[in-house]
């Protein structure tokens, strides 16, 4: 089974075998299956974070398990907690909540991916991460079928992070996940680019929800290619942490090197080294081969169609090793590569 739809670089690799399934007792019967037993199991969700450098010899099990649905209200913190499947498109999610008037996840709008994808690797985007909304998630052992319930404090959750990437890498399958939103509306403006568009868009006063979903879809689509056009997994690299010191000594270097202090040091923004390394806009290959670094987001790598995942991997391989000559600074993968 070619596997070039189910994955957003666009990449032509094979399955062995492929599988769907729209529920958690549908998931509980192939994992019973001894063919599926046997194999090497890799779940699928959008193919969004993924990066496949060969064809995968073992089953591809694509999750789409449906539902959106109110499971409370909760009068007293005015919050609503929302149930969504798995397999639901993330940003479906989001217009669900936008449409009844819950709020909490507008930030996020237009991530590419599913719903049960999100939690794996703590999603987040213009001054949001999954982990603020997230109560609860529903996740089927793969050892056992049985079915388990993580809460916030159980997933592990830090940037980018989740116990699901680490510690319980491949042990469960998420079916479902629970949000706590609100009922009034609380716009997380912290950002400086979304207050900007929203001055932009003639938004005045407090935004709604929607003017700030507005504004995140404006954002992303002037800088993040549409993977439906240019194959891509968003950010490539995660934005490396450095220690006060090695950030003051770099600062004196490059006076207009970003930097957001977090507990232990200070994050630096990946993009602004890998463009400074002189990236940024990189092509590679002829014609329908061409790959490379993304002309208006430097942390973002791209298949301009026809690339190989061992290409692009190659790519990545190379920036890693330019930016640590220039700047002593290791930058790790964001995305998972196979
Ligand atoms: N920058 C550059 N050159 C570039 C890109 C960025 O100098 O080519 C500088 C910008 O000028 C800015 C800073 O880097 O000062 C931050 O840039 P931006 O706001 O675009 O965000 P980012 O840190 O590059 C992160 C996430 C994105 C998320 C944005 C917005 C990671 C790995 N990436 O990117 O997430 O959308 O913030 O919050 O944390 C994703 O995970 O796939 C993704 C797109």
């Amino acid at each position: 089974v070619s596997l070039r739809p189910y994955n957003t670089f666009g990449l032509d690799v094979k399955a062995r075998y492929f599988a769907r399934f729209a529920s958690a007792d549908e998931l509980r019967e192939l994992l019973q299956q001894p063919q599926v037993q046997a194999a090497e199991k890799l779940i699928l969700g959008g193919g969004s974070n993924l990066l496949f450098t060969q064809d995968f010899d073992g089953v591809v099990l694509k999750n789409e398990i449906r539902g959106l649905e109110i499971l409370r209200e909760d009068a007293d913190t005015h919050t609503a907690l929302v149930r969504a499947g798995a397999g639901e498109s993330w940003h479906g999610l989001v217009e669900y909540a936008l449409d009844q008037q819950l709020s909490g996840i507008e930030n996020l709008s237009l991530i590419p991916g599913t719903v049960g994808a999100a939690p794996l690797q703590n999603i987040g985007a213009y001054g949001a991460e999954l982990r603020d909304t997230f109560d609860r998630l529903e996740a089927v052992e793969i050892a056992t079928g049985a079915l388990r319930v993580f809460t916030a404090e159980e997933c592990g959750f830090g940037y980018r992070e989740s116990v699901f990437k680490n510690v319980l890498k491949g042990q469960f399958v998420v079916t479902a996940v629970v949000l706590r939103l609100h009922r009034q509306a609380r716009p997380n403006v912290r950002y400086g680019a979304i207050a900007e568009t929203l001055a932009e868009m003639g938004i005045e006063g407090e935004p709604t929800p929607h003017d700030v979903s507005r504004a995140v879809v404006h954002i992303r689509r002037s800088k993040l290619p549409d993977p439906a056009e240019i194959g891509n997994a968003g950010s490539f690299f995660k934005n490396p942490e450095v220690s006060q010191a090695k950030f003051d000594q770099l600062k004196q270097q490059y006076p207009d090197l970003p930097g957001y202090p977090v507990p232990g040091g200070v994050k630096v923004p990946a993009g602004w080294l890998i463009e400074r390394a002189g990236w940024k806009g990189l092509r590679r290959g002829a014609g329908a081969g061409t790959h490379g670094v993304h002309a208006r987001q430097a942390l973002v790598l791209v298949n301009h169609g026809g690339a190989t995942g061992a290409e692009v991997r190659q790519l990545a391989e190379e920036i890693i090793a330019s930016v640590r000559e220039q700047f002593a600074v290791e930058l790790h993968p964001e995305v998972n590569i196979l």
